[in-house]
């Protein structure tokens, strides 16, 4: 991908001001002063945050949340904390690619536990080499990071020469390392046995681009699209290329729509007309399926296990102003007071299939929580089922990208469960989702679906939805 293009629509750093001639040429070493420390302290945070995420496996967003994020991240100013967002997205999504600049430029192999290290790299080189700050300032504050942490300062030579190296031999490093692999090797091995060589390699070229803000909205979605100035896809969904703040868009706080990902609204569309209906939405929080079922009349009651999701569930339906029954319960030992018309299971999964959105989660889950998940879905399924009347409908789905958590368990539970039949799903009854529809009858969408001119304009997240009814 063009250099120009990845660069396009980054936020500019708002370190430029750094000017080699601040270079202290009696010790060689660079004294960031005013704004410039300012943007030292920013990168060293981007560096912590990094640090949590890929050896503690900590969530991106729980990190960068603006109440209960990290302290030393609330503490900056707005420009900083959308650099350092902007630094991440790409260290993450670039990560494979920076390990194997990083193993070209270093004449040796840093200590194991250097991990301070090896994670300051990681930032600088994603600024050197992908985004659009100037070279001198990206290497020097690298270096200073650096050489101003005790447990790195022993590195500075070497820093300084690994990262000037990488911003004289810029393009040719770049060029050298594109093979398009952005996985880990046991993620990579999983979906190439899940899709084949050439859908990896379309997932994986999809998952290097920046996201898309998608909404739903309430009715009428004809209306807002004019008004927001977007595209109305195939699903219902609009999507806007405006880079307005979410809460400053037409529509916000008057509830007219919500943020959803196009693949994300599909499931509750399975369950059909719902209106009347009683319908219980299981793993509901944040609410986009709730506020979707209730918008279309259903009489819904939204369990979560987590109360502060639920906290935020509420807060949703009440800027949407639609209604819903909250309980705060866990599935497995839920005592259902009487069976539903209709239960959806939106169950917790690897969230493979919105990697584009969050990078972070190829460096926090493992093959092991693969398995983990698997299990806790299909006991998921056998107590969701208990919760619909005869004849009613339970829609499960997820946004897993691998086919454990959902075609080889859709036939696990075809094969061990006598009283919930497929329905599958049909062209002519969906014929909006129909690119979509397997050969099982079920959804099964990538993130290379729904392409477009201009590839970042296309692209879904990755789902798996399919529809039973209780016999
Ligand atoms: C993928 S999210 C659901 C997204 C939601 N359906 C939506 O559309 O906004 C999964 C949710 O499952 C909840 N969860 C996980 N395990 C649960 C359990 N055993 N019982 C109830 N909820 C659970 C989590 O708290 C989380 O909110």
């Amino acid at each position: 991908m063009p250099e120009a293009v990845l660069k396009k629509g980054l936020p500019k750093a708002p370190n430029q001001h750094l000017e080699p001639n601040r270079l202290n040429t009696e010790n060689n070493s660079y004294q960031p002063e005013g704004k410039a420390r300012t943007g030292l302290v920013a990168r060293k945070v981007a560096t912590q945050i990094l640090t949590r995420v890929v050896d503690d496996a900590r969530n991106l967003d729980a990190l960068c949340d603006e109440v209960h994020g990290l302290s030393a991240y609330r503490a900056l100013i707005a420009k900083d904390r959308a650099m350092i967002r902007a630094i991440l997205m790409i260290a993450l999504r670039r990560r494979v690619q920076i390990e194997a600049v990083l193993k070209k430029t270093m004449d040796r192999k840093p200590p194991k536990r250097a991990r301070w290290l090896i994670h300051s790299l990681h930032i600088a080189i994603t600024q050197i080499l992908f985004m659009d700050i100037p070279d001198s300032a990206a290497v020097n504050l690298g270096v200073t990071a650096i050489a101003e942490d005790k447990r790195t300062t022993r590195f500075k030579n070497m820093a300084n020469a690994v990262l000037r190296r990488v911003a004289n031999e810029k393009e040719a490093l770049l060029q050298s390392t594109a093979n398009g692999k952005i996985f880990p090797d046991w993620l990579a091995k999983q979906i190439r046995s899940d899709y084949g060589k050439a859908k990896l390699d379309d997932i994986s070229k999809m998952l290097l681009l920046e996201s898309q803000l998608d909404v739903t909205t309430k009715n009428n979605p004809q209306e807002w699209v004019e008004k927001l100035d977007g595209q109305l896809l195939e699903t219902g969904t609009i999507r806007i290329s405006n880079k307005t703040p979410v809460s400053q868009l037409e529509g916000f706080s008057e509830g007219a729509w919500w943020v959803q990902d196009a693949a994300a609204s599909i499931p509750a569309t399975l369950l059909g007309d719902v209106s009347g209906k009683s319908v219980l939405d299981l793993c509901a929080a944040p609410g986009g399926k709730t506020a979707q079922i209730a918008a279309r009349g259903g009489n819904v009651t939204a369990l979560d296990v987590s109360a502060p999701r639920l906290k935020r569930l509420q807060e949703n339906l009440d800027r949407l102003k639609l209604k819903a029954n909250l309980v705060e319960a866990d599935i497995l030992e839920w005592q259902c007071p009487e069976p539903f018309d209709a239960a959806l299971l939106d169950a917790p999964c690897s969230s493979t299939g919105t990697i584009r959105r969050h990078p972070d989660i190829m460096w926090t889950k493992t093959r092991d929580d693969i398995d983990a998940l698997v299990k806790l879905q299909y006991q998921l399924i056998l107590k969701a089922k208990e919760f619909v009347r005869p004849g009613g409908i339970l829609v499960f789905s997820n946004c897993s990208l691998l086919k454990s958590e959902g075609e080889n368990l859709l036939a696990q539970v075809m094969k061990e469960c006598d009283d919930l039949k497929l329905l599958p799903l049909d062209k002519q009854e969906f014929p909006a989702l129909s690119e979509f529809i397997n050969g099982q009858g079920a959804i099964r969408t990538l993130p290379f679906h729904l392409p477009r001119e201009e590839a970042g304009d296309g692209g879904l997240d990755g789902f798996f939805a399919c529809r039973f009814e209780k016999r």
